[in-house]
């Protein structure tokens, strides 16, 4: 690479500037694909990182070859070895005193000399900046061209007049802050650097110009319309749509074209051209509206199942490929997600190709936040005066503003997915968003606007809102809510707003394990008409990856990296892992939001089936039976389902099938007819399930009279056929072969999940079980006693320095089998209670040999109170590694319910746990202690024993962590509970 001198500049007043960026091109609709040239800039560039922009300052004076190393573009610079990243939620990373920044601004110089050997003559070529966080100023061959303000936001400069043939030199420097940090305080890592492409475009004289696509859909006429807007004069040709040399400016009546919608996807070419440049589009046509309190599409009130996402790959953060953007829409698509809000910035252009490609709705979001302004005036205690000193409301702002609103829409406006544009996220109010809205309701008026904080709904034409706890949704679903919701009296603004459809912008905050209570919304979306549905917090979580010694990867977040300032584990909330798997929380998003209702009615002899599409029928799915006794499948077939357009519903009989022994489960199953750019044929959409009875349980036993109290001190042990107790604590030490290397006894406690630790809308139900202090129980013997075939242990389990605490009465009998032992258990609280119950079980453990588990019960995934919709009946089997769900922040997980039958195995002897009332497991290779200590997954090692809990209750789940506590159907109060199970153990061989 040959070496040209930069220049020197000493101006720093440019990184402190409000103004939009300077020396842009106007914005323009993004084209993928043109006849004109392009020039890749991507690649290997030289990279020098400076403490402050003083510091690269002095560097320009003294220039030389020494500090330059190799990077990467897109990237960022703290994931390629220089400086640390960054996480905090809503707080600014330094002092609030806008327009100012640290002086020390950590400050990337990048530079790439390139070879120019393209025509200039008769055409303009333009650098385009597809994104640079902070703030970027360019120069080409030691000339200024601009400085790019806005990250996510496309900047173009003329370039032309600076290219010389032969050797050219692109410099850019970046700052991590700019005044414009102030406006783009997202939840996420800060991660400066230029992370999105950087290319040279040819602009031929002559050439389109801007584009901007109108194509509607008339539902009522089923007539498609077509007219282009094109800066210069140009020439529409669609041989798909019959279109033959029409003209730009035209209004072209398509009465046989098909609509768009995310259910039908339905894209055509169309080129548009002039004698110097054709473009092709890909045109999708649909109508927007919001009519009679309801955003309609193509004239149907549309339900958002969406989630938010965030761009971001655990290597690149947001220097995310089309291959990254690929995988998640794929993912998304497989597990019946139908929206994207684009939190909170418009994203990677490649995105939303993406999305009218799959068929995804989309709220296109801009790049605004200024929550760190929410948190200011902090008096005695109190936020006196949220938002002080907001940008939003402060006219001074407004261009950049504006430019940020322009740039996103002019870019997008082409995009038929897209069906709402987003002023930006948590940025309070102010004239600056009222005059964004103005502005884009007057450039496109095809699309409603969207912004959470309008509280009021004065400038948008949606009502959107984060975490609403149910109470308040049943409320705004009647169409009751009012604006200060302390008032009772409506005001005009509360008529007006009632009119509005209503959308979760934000719920569900998929934070750890979780969320629960998807259904408890599904509910609430389907009773109401104005509830149009959602998006849950967020995609995927923003765990970094950091390799570690042994070679495993280790997923970092807030405070790993030592930042001084930092939100620790709040932005682990995704429904899918940092690698992009699926957790559990997408599992129940799946099976919640699924477009097809199936229910399989008690008996599994019909089955009812629900299209809850918005527009396609179920012609493309394929529905199967299979009735199993005990998990065995025993017959299997097709549905003969009649045509079921959106909306609509059927009742179909599933065959008869002769009897078998045991449990007889009936599943249907929705599955794809074929494959598709998504799913291959066969993949499943939907199932329901019908459990047709289960053999009634052996009755209890009752203790019988005649009981000789064992004496602890002469006798170590006491036997019970197979089983040996020991006499101190009542406590079964020995069944057959198996030791328990901890015997069962009774356990309150879970590793709390992050829902349970965090201070959400109800408290945190963490702190309250640790005040009550159930991490430290005390187990007493009140009594044990013996009579022939049977034991009878009394135990109080009381926690420390507490006067509240649990009576457990565990009596054991023998059943007849020689290897067996049957458990029948009574928990009864008493004293005052002040907290709910982790989990109710009994917690034991064998040698880790014992490292297979079998069930016949709940599965193959987790499943608690308030998030069971994805498990099903069947038989399961996995190592117990795999029964743990990696949460990079350790916490419960891995519980499986519905509990038939477990089978634990060393090879040697088998344990067998046969429930008889209802029960759930887990079993861990470590225990629930060391879970709770771990902070991070990779600390998690197995131990020397395999920890099983038989669980009798779990509380729910609920997305504290943002969002309502679980129902309280779904807590688990102190209350008298029963275990029956039969315990048994063989012996191979
Ligand atoms: C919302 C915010 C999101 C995220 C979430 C909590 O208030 O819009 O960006 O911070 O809370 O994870």
């Amino acid at each position: 690479m040959q070496e040209i001198s930069p220049t020197t500049g000493s101006d720093l007043d440019y990184i402190t500037a409000i103004t939009p960026p300077d020396g842009t091109l106007p914005p323009r609709a993004s084209t993928p694909v043109t006849d004109a040239d392009r020039v890749d800039l991507d690649g290997t560039w030289q990279f020098r990182l400076s403490r402050s922009a003083v510091a690269a300052e002095r560097h320009d004076l003294a220039p030389g070859t020494d500090g330059w190393k190799d990077i990467q573009v897109p990237g960022h610079w703290p994931l390629q070895g220089f400086g640390d990243p960054w996480y905090t939620n809503a707080d600014y990373p330094f002092p609030v005193d806008p327009p100012r920044v640290p002086s020390d601004n950590p400050t990337g110089d990048y530079r790439r000399a390139f070879t120019w050997d393209k025509p200039v003559e008769g055409r303009r070529w333009v650098l385009r900046c597809e994104g640079i966080e902070s703030i970027g100023r360019i120069r080409v061959n030691g000339v200024l061209v601009g400085v790019t303000r806005g990250s996510r936001l496309e900047q173009d400069f003329d370039v032309t007049d600076h290219l010389v043939p032969g050797t050219n030199l692109l410099e850019i420097r970046v700052h991590q802050w700019s005044a414009h940090s102030y406006l783009e305080d997202q939840d996420m890592w800060w991660l400066p650097g230029i992370f999105r492409g950087v290319s040279l475009l040819e602009r031929p004289d002559g050439e389109i110009g801007d584009l901007f696509v109108r194509a509607d859909f008339d539902a009522d006429t089923g007539t498609a319309t077509l007219r282009i807007e094109a800066t210069e004069p140009a020439r529409i040709d669609s041989p798909e749509l019959g279109i033959t040399g029409r003209s730009s400016g035209e209004t072209i009546d398509l009465p046989g074209a098909e609509p768009w919608t995310a259910e039908t996807p339905r894209l055509y070419t169309v080129t548009v051209s002039t004698a110097a440049e054709t473009r092709t589009l890909r045109v999708g046509f649909r109508r927007v509206e919001v009519r009679d309190g309801n955003l309609l599409v193509n004239d149907r009130a549309v339900q958002l199942r969406g989630v938010n996402h965030h761009e971001f790959h655990p290597e690149r953060g947001r220097a995310v490929t089309p291959a990254d953007l690929e995988a998640n829409i794929r993912t998304m698509k497989r597990h019946n997600v139908n929206a994207v809000r684009t939190s909170h910035y418009p994203p990677s252009p490649r995105l939303l190709d993406l999305c009218d490609e799959y068929g995804l709705w989309v709220v296109d979001e801009c790049d605004i936040e200024t929550h760190g302004f929410l948190h200011q005036d902090e008096e005695h205690g109190a936020w006196t005066a949220p938002w002080k000193s907001n940008p939003s409301d402060d006219a001074s702002w407004k261009p950049a503003y504006l430019d940020r609103m322009r740039r996103m829409v002019e870019r997008d406006k082409n995009h038929p997915s897209i069906i709402l544009w987003s002023l930006g996220n948590e940025a309070g109010t102010g004239e600056n968003f009222a005059a964004m809205a103005a502005w884009a309701r007057h450039r496109d008026d095809t699309r409603p606007i969207h912004y959470a904080d309008d509280v009021a709904c004065e400038y948008v034409d949606v009502f959107g809102e984060m975490y609403t706890p149910f109470a308040r949704m049943d409320e705004i679903g009647r169409r009751l809510d009012r604006i200060d919701p302390a008032s009772t009296v409506d005001t005009l603004q509360d008529i007006a707003r009632r009119r509005l459809p209503y959308l979760l912008t934000e719920f569900g905050h998929a934070m750890g394990n979780g969320p629960g209570g998807l259904l408890d919304y599904r509910a609430l979306f389907e009773k109401y008409d104005r509830c149009q549905g959602g998006f849950v917090w967020e995609w995927r979580d923003q765990g970094l990856a950091r390799p570690l010694p042994d070679g495993r990867i280790g997923y970092t977040y807030g405070g790993d990296f030592g930042e001084p300032v930092h939100d620790g584990t709040f932005s682990i909330d995704g429904l899918v892992f940092p690698d992009g798997n699926p957790s559990p929380g997408l599992l129940e998003f799946k099976a919640v939001f699924a477009p097809i209702r199936i229910t399989v009615e008690p008996g599994g002899d019909t089955v009812h089936i629900r299209n809850l599409r918005d527009f396609a029928t179920l012609d493309d799915t394929e529905f199967r039976w299979t009735v199993a006794f005990d998990g065995m499948t025993a017959a299997s077939g097709t549905l003969d389902v009649p045509r079921l357009p959106a909306g609509t519903a059927v009742t179909v009989p599933v065959p008869a099938t002769p009897p078998g022994d045991g449990e007889r489960v009936v599943t249907v199953t929705a599955v794809t007819r074929s494959g598709s750019r998504w799913a291959d044929a066969g993949h499943e959409i939907a199932f329901g399930q019908a459990a047709g009875h289960r053999p009634v349980p052996a009755p209890v036993p009752t203790p019988r009279p005649g009981a000789v109290a064992v004496d602890a001190v002469r006798a170590a042990s006491i036997r019970l056929g197979p089983a040996s107790f020991d006499t101190g604590s009542g406590a079964l030490t020995r069944l057959g072969g198996v030791t328990f290397t901890s015997p069962p006894r009774l356990d309150l406690w879970r590793a709390p999940t992050s829902n349970d630790l965090q201070t959400g809308q109800d408290g945190s139900a963490a702190a309250r079980w640790r005040r009550a202090n159930l991490h430290a129980l005390d187990h007493t013997v009140l009594a044990v006693t013996e009579t022939t075939g049977q034991i009878r242990a009394l135990t109080r389990v009381a926690p420390l320095a507490r006067s509240f605490g649990v009576h457990v009465d565990a009596l054991w009998s023998l059943t007849g089998d020689p290897g067996e032992v049957r458990l029948s258990l009574t928990a009864t609280p008493y004293g005052a209670w002040p907290s709910t119950w982790p989990r109710i079980g009994l917690r034991f453990a064998v040698p880790a040999t014992y490292d297979h588990v079998t069930w016949y019960g709940y599965g193959p995934g987790e499943r608690y109170p308030d998030t069971y919709s994805a498990t099903r009946l069947g038989r399961w089997s996995a190592p117990v590694t795999e029964l743990q769900t990696p949460y990079v922040v350790p916490q419960e997980n891995g519980a499986r319910g519905g509990l038939r039958h477990l089978t634990t195995t060393n090879g040697h002897h088998r344990l067998d746990v046969v429930a008889e009332s209802e029960l759930g497991f887990t079993a861990r290779p470590w225990t629930p202690e060391d879970l709770t200590a771990a902070r991070h997954h990779h600390e998690l090692s197995p131990g020397p024993e395999t920890v099983f809990t038989l669980d009798i209750a779990l509380d729910g789940i609920g997305s504290a962590a943002c969002g309502p506590a679980p129902l309280p159907a779904d807590r688990l109060s102190p209350r008298t509970t029963e275990l029956h199970a039969r315990l048994r153990v063989h012996t191979a061989g």
